[in-house]
């Protein structure tokens, strides 16, 4: 039996809805294919964009979505991306399968399909190879409003208002496919050239730092100490691998009891890291001004087995919803300095909550969660206290149950539970402090098996579910989890 007291006599700040954002990169076969099949194809689209993901993904509320990379930001020149596409410049993708990239999809069709889904544009500008004058006038470019160069010839490429653009990352991995820098030699660097990322007319950048890959917490000290000032968030990024190990992350769907295991003690890592980042800021900033950015995170398995490796193209199972729901449940327990989060990536790479197979697409069970914990988003954050039972492998213990809990405008207080097992069930005896369990309604995402997945032959094996094994004892309200479940119950 678990125990957790949910405090819902005191509402804390708000869990910013930003932590729901996705990204999407000139990778594989997430923006050609999944997301841009052209004017002509014969799927049904709107302006080249395929209908069936923008329906899915609008209905996820997707507040803000990063593009164009990764590591292809920082070989992305966006002029060769905007004007008529006939005209656009071929450049070989380096980084992801050496294949070619026409330039179909660039600026006015990325902030058009903002505008479709409902979503903010997240820009990452290249710091890599890209100069100062180019980032500056992307910026010029999307937001000067009146006669210059840029807006000038925006217009004539058929945008007459700017776009209102709010996020600005400054590079992307510059200690690693972004340019392979010191800490020193990036934060000076990301001072000039966040100088000139400029704010016109009432459009006010956000502008964010590139920060550290997972545990290097020299790189988060020296840029807080270097560029603080100059910054309104700065980045990390962590991917979850079963091993461990680049060489050989291990599989998407072909995994036992301890491969499950391994991959949730891995995902809980994310709370050490943010911990001790968040700790290092706080020294700088104890106000906390800047935000942390988790910016990539999610899965990262060996490649299915006969796609291209520079593709990075992967299946999600039901072990992928439970590393949804941990990370997401963790990012709202740091909701007041983790102010925004991007899986990676929303289409047919990496953690994806749609896949796709030429006309047909599929939900993932990834994005059953995140469709799930939608209601979390924008709410106010309440504390919580688990006492949980230890989910034990081969000498390592780790907590069964994760879970969190906030308050909407309707004064809805929405509880999530994840039971990390993968054979045992999980009782949960939930105090609430401050609120009487009235009418209480339930979502669960589970499966018959740990290695549930959905495919385009059977899409819906795995998704959410009416829940209703709960009931109230004496003013406590208790819940039986299913093994490797995901529950989100709210209470009216
Ligand atoms: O998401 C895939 C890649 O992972 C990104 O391009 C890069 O930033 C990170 O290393």
């Amino acid at each position: 039996m678990a125990k957790l007291t949910i405090h819902a006599d005191s509402p804390l700040h708000t869990i910013n809805r930003n932590i729901y954002g996705h990204f999407s990169e000139h990778l594989g076969r997430c923006i050609y294919e999944g997301i841009w099949v052209g004017h002509d194809s014969p799927i049904p689209n709107t302006e080249g964009m395929r209908n069936d993901v923008l329906e899915a993904l609008k209905q996820l509320h997707i507040p803000v979505l990063r593009w164009p990379g990764g590591c292809f930001a920082d070989e992305y020149h966006w002029k060769d991306g905007v004007g008529p596409a006939e005209k656009r410049k071929r450049m070989i993708n380096t980084h992801w399968g050496g294949v070619l990239e026409n330039n179909h999809f660039g600026t006015h069709e990325f902030l058009r399909l903002c505008e479709l889904i409902g979503a903010e544009p997240y820009i990452s500008g290249n710091v890599g190879s890209g100069t100062v004058a180019e980032m500056s006038e992307w910026v010029e470019y999307m937001t000067f409003d009146g006669e210059s160069p840029m807006a000038n010839w925006r217009q004539e490429n058929g945008r007459d208002k700017p776009w209102k653009l709010t996020y600005f990352g400054v590079g992307n991995e510059n200690w690693g496919c972004g340019g392979d820098m010191r800490p020193e030699y990036y934060a000076d660097l990301y001072r000039r050239y966040a100088c000139y990322v400029r704010n016109y007319g009432d459009n006010k950048i956000f502008k964010i730092a590139c920060g550290a890959n997972s545990s290097d917490y020299n790189w988060t000290e020296v840029l807080m100490r270097e560029a603080t000032k100059y910054m309104d968030g700065i980045s990390l990024h962590y991917y979850t691998l079963p091993t461990g190990v680049w060489k050989d992350k291990g599989s998407a769907t072909d995994f036992n009891e301890q491969d499950w295991f391994n991959t949730l003690e891995k995902t809980l890592y994310m709370d050490e890291l943010i911990t001790r980042h968040s700790a290092i800021m706080d020294t700088y900033d104890p106000d906390k001004r800047v935000a942390l950015i988790v910016d990539e995170w999610g899965t990262w398995y060996n490649v299915e087995p006969g796609t291209n490796p520079g593709f990075l193209f992967q299946q999600n199972t039901i072990r992928d919803a439970l590393v949804a729901g941990i990370n997401l449940n963790l990012f709202h327990h740091h909701s007041d300095r983790v102010r925004m989060a991007n899986i990676a990536q929303v289409v047919n790479v990496l953690q994806s909550v749609i896949l796709t197979e030429g006309a047909d697409m599929l939900l993932t069970p990834t994005y059953h969660v995140f469709d799930m914990y939608k209601v979390h988003q924008d709410a106010s954050y309440i504390a919580t206290d688990a006492v949980s039972p230890s989910y034990e492998m081969d000498g390592k213990q780790i907590d069964q149950l994760s879970a969190s809990a906030s308050l909407n405008a309707d004064n809805q207080l929405h509880i999530s539970l994840c039971n990390l097992h993968h054979a045992d069930s999980l009782e949960v005896q939930c105090d609430l402090k401050g609120r009487q369990a009235s009418t209480i309604s339930g979502l669960i995402i589970s499966s018959d098996t740990m290695l549930a997945h959905n495919t385009f032959e059977e899409p819906d094996c795995v998704t959410s579910q009416a829940f209703t094994d709960y009931r109230i004892e004496n003013d406590v309200l208790l819940v039986t989890l299913p093994a490797h479940s995901v529950v989100t119950l709210c209470l009216k």
